[in-house]
């Protein structure tokens, strides 16, 4: 059983923080689906957090539903750090998580995220100040370094463990990667071979096999999953099902039922109904594309539908031409 400090996390399985992905409704419907253990919010910029921004306030709203639930911040001054910190907790999360690994070259070069992999003694500082301020379990995340000669990931899991951090994450591609070539999990095996932590393990877990091959192959304490998740949000349900056969005796191996058209169509359009009711037009219909792209990726003239809605001018036509697609396939299916 994968314990967070005094959270159960039951299935082992984290929902990723995805920057413009993994926001309430994301996390709602994830979760509504099951077999996820956390879910994790996007990244907040703790500077934002502290500057008091509205929008970054409202962004951080979550229910109860959604628990147990992580957030996650940013930042390179470890006075800001603390004070963000100080802040998530009042929020009331279960988990608070501080990025070392985010590869983008905003956050690089505000020093925060993976360049805190590059200073070492910046990042024990910020971990054991932020600590001291939380209550709460912390957690890290990282990659396995800045550049490929440069990997520190078990000298910074080391730093970790000493500070009191009660479970890291890590992404085994270096920042100078961001996601090209393959996640090496042998470098997840030798973090959890060096930390007695919780390790959990993260990068290229598609399919309910890869998160069982991670779990064998490297013996972390619980699967990560970002990008997996978007393309395949029953992803977590699926795992969580050969888990407990495993667990109870029976054949892991054993595949589990997919999807059908009309669970597809439904989770669809219940997501994009309550972005929808959220979000400004603009921004909704943005993040509508966004997701009809990979929740249709694979499906029968999915393609023709990704092209179609490039062109339409609100969320309501948007919503319809998602409808009538889903209609003509269960006509289809039913031929
Ligand atoms: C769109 C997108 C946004 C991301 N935003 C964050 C973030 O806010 N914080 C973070 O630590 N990692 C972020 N990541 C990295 C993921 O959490 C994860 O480490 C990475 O995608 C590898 O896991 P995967 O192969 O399961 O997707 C992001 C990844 C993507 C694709």
């Amino acid at each position: 059983m994968l314990k967070i400090g005094p959270v159960t996390v039951d299935p082992p399985l984290v929902l990723a923080p995805m920057a413009g992905v993994t926001d309430r409704d994301f996390r709602l419907l994830i979760r509504r689906i099951g077999g996820v253990g956390v879910v994790t919010m996007e990244f907040i910029s703790s500077k934002a957090l502290v500057g008091g921004h509205r929008k970054v306030l409202e962004l951080m709203h979550f229910s109860e539903e959604e628990r147990p639930l992580s957030i996650q911040i940013y930042g390179s001054d470890v006075d800001t750090m603390v004070e963000a910190a100080r802040i998530v907790e009042s929020l009331g999360p279960d988990i608070c998580d501080i990025n070392m690994g985010c590869p983008a070259n905003k956050v690089l070069k505000g020093c925060a995220g993976a360049a805190l992999m590059a200073d070492l003694g910046l990042a024990e500082r910020m971990i054991r100040e932020v600590r001291k301020a939380l209550s709460i379990p912390l957690t890290v995340k990282f990659r396995s370094g800045v550049r490929e000669n440069e990997k520190c990931f078990l000298e910074l899991g080391r730093i970790c463990e000493a500070n009191g951090v009660d479970a890291v994450a890590m992404h085994p591609r270096t920042a100078k990667q961001m996601f090209s070539g393959r996640a090496d999990w042998t470098e997840v095996a030798r973090l959890k071979e060096t930390l007695s932590i919780p390790v959990l393990g993260n990068g290229d877990v598609r399919s309910a096999e890869d998160a069982l091959r991670m779990m064998a192959e490297t013996g972390c304490d619980g699967v990560m999953i970002g990008r997996g998740a978007t393309r395949n949000p029953w992803l977590f349900s699926q795992i969580a099902a050969r888990l407990s056969r495993a667990d109870s005796g029976g054949d892991s191996a054993a595949l589990v039922p997919e999807p059908t058209i009309e669970d597809r169509r439904d989770l669809i359009l219940t997501h994009f109904r309550m972005v929808a009711e959220r979000e400004p037009s603009r921004f909704a219909l943005h993040k509508l594309r966004k997701f009809t792209g990979w929740y249709t990726h694979g499906l029968p003239h999915g393609a023709k539908l990704r092209r179609r809605i490039n062109e339409l001018p609100d969320v309501e036509t948007f919503l319809e031409a998602v409808e009538e697609f889903f209609d003509k396939l269960l006509v289809h299916q039913a031929a």
